[in-house]
């Protein structure tokens, strides 16, 4: 077990631990008197290590409700469900509300928690690879409102993050991939080595996955789980080296008022690829939608050729930088072609909730490790992807 901690200034106030298995979750929740555990209703249905916690949960006496997670549900009326559940059951401003699940779950518990009774404590155990790099760190909580993401939110920070790779192993393909995109945007804005590291390991997962279930016709989701396991260590480590780094970020710059900026590399386009997804139906797409992951990898390629135009204005080929994330992205198995053009992106970009004014803060990467922040009108993005 390793314990990462998120500062405010020098003081502690959210701790992710990271772990093999679910040994150490009855001690995490010792302190919490009264627990109700909000699960996402298919992890409760497929997820064999969920056992583990549904164990520990009921020693302690938790109310637990389900939940369904996906974008359309992500809501403010699921939150009043969550909250009306909470009053119906009594809950107390003792109460520590559990969220079991990936990043919908997450977000949209931390969510009521920090409205209910005007906040009680929260604490999460993400089950998709892209809440455990990303999406349960960091205390960024909210719902979508009027076809726009997660625009309807606050920062509060989860008494704790339970990490536990494990869970993994009954995450769909396409899933897990969404959160190695994470995962690699994560690492090309601090590397340490860890970028080659994932992109190696996930192409050879994705090797290894094509010639077992294309060449000799296996189950496609019976070779998944038995490649993560095999992977498991390595997988591991990036898993905590990924937290490591965002807890790193958010410790810095809790509220994005300057740093905690760069995780948004990629995300401006991202969220008006969803937007507009959402608007038409996802028909662009051979997959007829897009994961939020998905669309961060086409994000981060847009980020990528937004940085060439803007440094080297002149330039018109794609450079080596652009070149090698959507060639990583691929090899990985992860979609990374933008159906949309910038115009048709343009309007949505403009509603972006990070938007100050009419300017919006880029995350434009320069190289492996190395990105800048650079306010930028969408007119501006505009003519310069033209
Ligand atoms: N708060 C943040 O800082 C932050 C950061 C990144 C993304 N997000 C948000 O996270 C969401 C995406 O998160 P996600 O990719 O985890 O999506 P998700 O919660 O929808 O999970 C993806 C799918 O996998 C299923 N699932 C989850 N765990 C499983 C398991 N162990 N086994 C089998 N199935 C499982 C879910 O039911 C769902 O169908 C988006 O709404 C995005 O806006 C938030």
């Amino acid at each position: 077990m390793e314990q990462i901690n998120i500062y405010s200034g020098k003081k502690a106030i959210s701790r992710i631990v990271t772990s093999a298995d679910f040994r150490d979750l009855a001690s995490c929740l010792e302190p919490y008197p009264n627990i109700y555990a909000i699960i996402d209703a298919k992890v409760a249905q497929k997820c064999p290590a969920l056992k583990q916690v549904a164990d520990v949960l009921r020693r302690r006496g938790a109310k637990m409700m389900e939940v369904e997670a996906a974008e359309e549900t992500k809501t403010l009326e699921t939150v009043m469900g969550i909250c009306g559940w909470l009053l119906e059951n009594g809950a107390d401003r003792d109460a520590l509300l559990l969220a079991v699940g990936g990043g919908i779950t997450t977000d949209m518990v931390g969510f009521a928690a920090s409205i209910y009774k005007r906040g009680v404590r929260f604490a999460y155990i993400p089950t998709t690879l892209l809440s455990q790099v990303d999406a349960a760190i960091g205390g960024k909580t909210g719902v979508n409102f009027q076809k726009y993401k997660n625009i309807l939110g606050v920062i509060r920070q989860p008494s704790f993050t339970y990490i536990c790779p494990q869970v993994l192993e009954s995450l769909p393909q396409r899933d897990f991939l969404s959160g190695v995109a994470e995962m690699l945007k994560t690492f090309i804005i601090e590397d340490g080595g860890n970028y080659q590291k994932a992109a190696d390991l996930f192409f050879d997962i994705s090797s290894e996955y094509h010639v077992e279930v294309m060449m000799y016709g296996k189950d496609g989701q019976a070779v998944w789980t038995d490649l993560l396991k095999k992977h498991r260590k390595t997988l591991n480590q990036l898993i905590a080296a990924a937290a490591r780094v965002k807890a790193g970020v958010v410790s810095r710059d809790q509220f994005e008022k300057d740093e905690r900026r760069k995780l948004n590399l990629g995300h401006t386009f991202a969220h008006a690829i969803e937007t507009l997804a959402q608007k038409d139906g996802g028909e662009r797409f051979e997959t007829k939608g897009v994961t939020h992951g998905e669309a961060v990898a086409m994000g981060m390629v847009l980020a990528a050729k937004l940085a060439d135009r803007y440094y080297r204005k002149d330039r018109n080929e794609p450079t080596e930088l652009e070149g090698r994330l959507s060639s990583d992205l691929w090899d990985c198995n992860i979609p990374c072609f933008c159906p949309y053009t910038i115009q048709e992106m343009a309007q949505t970009m403009k509603k972006d909730k990070k938007a100050e004014g009419d300017k919006i803060h880029f995350v434009l990467p320069k190289a492996i490790g190395e990105v800048e922040t650079v306010a930028l009108t969408v007119e501006e993005v505009c003519r310069m992807m033209a």
